[in-house]
């Protein structure tokens, strides 16, 4: 067994001796976006440094904890604090967790995340679905020796983000009044914000929104055959003529006053993944 693999066995065997509920359905909560683990029923919360071959997270908002509880009645695994390549990571670092909830038999992987938009039609704190990404990194989480157990040598991208999801996300968002943005999510490393030249550059790629996160961990999540959901809060806007000057503070505002919003639509999606 490779090296990587059997490190990852050491973190699957502390995490499923310790499980009392085995969770279909994880969730990657993103910059400023803790506050859904408020409003679910924590059975379980391990810190990052307990769980043995577990990154630590070092950016500010991101606390570093794995819980394991329930979200309207279905049993979840909750990644509060999420491991960003522009911390110095490597790829397979950052992509870890997604490995480790594939390992535990997860099959919904549902990621979140704060981004500028791009998009002249988004206006900050607008909720954006992601119907498909732009990898933008110069790099890729599955680089190296493939394990065919794992996943496929070069895996198909045709539909990253399940249309089902998607379709189902439009539907609790206009049960319950939501605004719902649909869009292109672009992810670069970061960690400089854009310039006005690169927030243009982006929108005429085809990305209505820009991040630092979340593509990663959405090809390894399609690499192990998990069907993906991921949201973007918009916090700052590289629109022409409305460029904001962001800084981390007003992106963590901006996406703590619409996280109720997302919070709200991850729950009444939760009974039908
Ligand atoms: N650019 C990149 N990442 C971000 C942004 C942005 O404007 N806002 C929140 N995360």
């Amino acid at each position: 067994m490779l090296e990587k693999y059997e490190k990852l066995q050491k973190t699957l065997d502390f995490l499923q001796k310790r499980m009392t509920i085995k969770p279909q359905t994880a969730i990657v909560l993103g910059s400023g976006l803790g506050g859904l683990t408020k409003s679910m029923e924590i059975v379980d919360e391990i810190p990052y440094a307990e769980i043995p071959n577990f990154p630590v997270s070092t950016v500010k908002g991101h606390k570093g904890t794995l819980i394991f509880g329930r979200i309207h009645g279905v049993d979840v695994v909750v990644l509060n604090g999420r491991f960003h390549y522009y911390e110095g990571y490597p790829m397979e670092t950052v992509t870890y967790p997604e490995m480790v909830f594939a390992g535990l038999g997860v099959k919904t992987l549902i990621l979140s995340n704060a981004a500028g938009g791009m998009n002249p039609t988004f206006k900050v704190g607008d909720i954006m679905v992601i119907r498909d990404h732009i990898n933008f990194f110069g790099t890729n989480p599955l680089l190296g020796p493939n394990d065919d157990n794992l996943g496929p040598r070069f895996p198909n991208m045709s539909e990253v983000y399940s249309h089902r999801l998607i379709k189902l996300a439009h539907q609790k968002a206009k049960e319950q009044n939501i605004h719902l943005q649909e869009g292109v999510y672009i992810g670069v490393t970061g960690p400089c914000f854009e310039t006005p030249a690169e927030y243009k550059a982006y929108y005429l790629l085809g990305a209505d929104a820009v991040g630092m996160s979340t593509v990663p961990e959405a090809i390894v999540g399609a690499y192990r055959g998990m069907e993906i959901f991921a949201l973007s809060v918009i916090t700052d806007l590289g629109v022409v003529g409305q460029i904001m000057e962001a800084t981390h503070e007003e992106v963590l505002e901006a996406a703590h006053s619409a996280e109720p919003k997302m919070i709200k639509l991850i729950y009444e999606m939760m009974p039908e993944l």
